[in-house]
């Protein structure tokens, strides 16, 4: 098919052309302050925690004899992306946006030889080409997924035109295929995908890494047979999808599977579960949340991540009162557990109501009620550590759980 080609929209070409906070300034600003001195909400991340978090999955990648993939999506940040390199012992990543790439892609990450392999881990669409083609000359190893032909038919109607007949540099490219997540990926047992594969691994213009599969159902995991079943079904799905595609002729050599629960599951079984596999990938481990804690997976130690809420006012007639925070400093994805947080230290307050800006906590017992005030301020778990992250324009940095901001990361936005 001659595939109609689209203009080609802009990421921030280099140097980034919107604007991220100054980190030297906010460092300025905070370094050194009591959190309940800061403005609220603010997102508060704990650096020792996340550098544990990393050294597990490292751990679970030994132990498993897999290379590991991490993604950044959660936090968006070069200091959090240095920490799970250096200790998930890893130089490759997986980036949701353009924008996550240019800013790590631009950073000392590459320079210094940690970071030698990004895939842009989002079925890339044919107006984001001139971005891919440049970002693959930036860094060692610029991957994409492609999971439908329109896509290879837009980037063949691209090369023409801006390389001409023989003269594009090769791209690397992941086969993204279902695995029971029905999110994005091509369908097993199915002609498209076969005729798909069957071009990916001709084509001229593409260097093929393997397949890849993302388990995000396995959030559904109660417990850790739970997820291990999870993890059993998505080695099998990409197995299945391997073999499929060798029974068509078509032969795929590396397979990436994971997602936090099912890599989670990895450092639980023997490493012969894991045959055939070839990496694990995983990116919430990073920060956790209430999600990951409903899987059991983890525990309480394993929270990185906090919303610093102040509050505005209290109602003693309802048991109720109003902290800031809001739909804009949560998000409002759910939790297995209901509600929007976890008080810290107080198990049994309820944080059940969410507005743009206000958060009602309820269940408050009366004794408890009199000696909340106006003013105080609490640390909160949320639901989901990525949505709830991408709320802030900067993270305050802990350490050990301390009260004491000790370093400013910037997240980049945008796409
Ligand atoms: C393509 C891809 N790979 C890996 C991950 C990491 O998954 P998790 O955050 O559950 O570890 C995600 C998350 O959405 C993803 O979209």
């Amino acid at each position: 098919m001659v595939f109609t080609l689209p203009s080609q929209t802009t990421t921030p070409l280099e140097p980034l052309g919107f604007s991220v906070p100054s980190k030297e300034y906010l460092v300025k600003q905070f370094v050194g302050k009591k959190l309940k001195d800061c403005r609220t909400p603010r997102l508060v991340v704990d650096r020792s925690v996340v550098k544990r978090n990393c050294e597990h999955i490292a751990a679970v990648g030994a132990k498993s004899g897999k290379k590991i993939r991490v993604h950044i999506k959660t936090h968006k940040t070069i200091e959090a992306t240095e920490i799970q390199l250096d200790s998930a012992k890893t130089d490759a990543i997986v980036v949701s946006t353009l924008a996550e790439a240019y800013y790590v892609i631009n950073s000392h990450l590459v320079s210094s030889g940690k970071l030698k392999d990004v895939l842009f881990g989002f079925p890339v669409s044919p107006d984001r080409f001139d971005d891919v083609y440049h970002l693959s000359t930036k860094v060692e190893k610029f991957c994409i997924f492609i999971d439908h032909d329109q896509t290879l038919d837009a980037l063949e109607a691209y090369c023409q035109q801006r390389f001409g007949e023989g003269g594009a540099p090769k791209l690397n490219v992941y086969m993204k295929v279902e695995c029971g997540n029905e999110r994005a990926g091509a369908a097993i047992n199915n002609d498209d995908s076969v005729n798909l594969a069957r071009r990916l691994t001709t084509s001229p213009l593409l260097n093929v890494v393997g397949l890849y599969t993302h388990a995000g159902h396995s959030y559904a995991s109660r417990d850790t047979n739970a997820a291990v079943n999870f993890l059993k079904s998505e080695r099998d799905a990409a197995l299945a999808y391997k073999k499929f595609l060798a029974d068509n002729g078509v032969l795929f050599e590396n397979i990436s599977i994971g997602a936090t629960p099912t890599v989670m599951a990895a450092g639980l079984v023997d490493s012969s579960e894991l045959e055939g596999i070839t990496e694990l990938h995983a990116g919430s481990f990073v920060l956790n949340d209430r999600q990951q804690l409903a899987t059991q997976l983890l525990d309480e130690s394993g929270l990185a991540v906090t919303v610093l809420c102040r509050v505005a006012s209290r109602y003693p007639e309802r048991g109720s009162f109003l902290m800031d925070g809001g739909a804009l400093g949560f998000s409002k994805d759910p939790a297995p557990q209901g509600g929007f947080g976890d008080i810290v230290g107080k198990p049994h307050w309820k944080l059940n109501k969410l507005a743009q800006e206000h958060s009602i906590v309820t269940e408050v017992p009366l004794e408890e009620f009199k000696h909340v005030n106006v003013g105080d301020v609490f640390r909160i778990v949320p639901n989901h550590c990525c949505l709830t992250a991408a709320c802030y324009e900067f993270f305050l940095i802990i350490e050990e759980n301390g009260d004491e901001v000790v370093d400013i990361w910037v997240p980049v936005r945008g796409w």
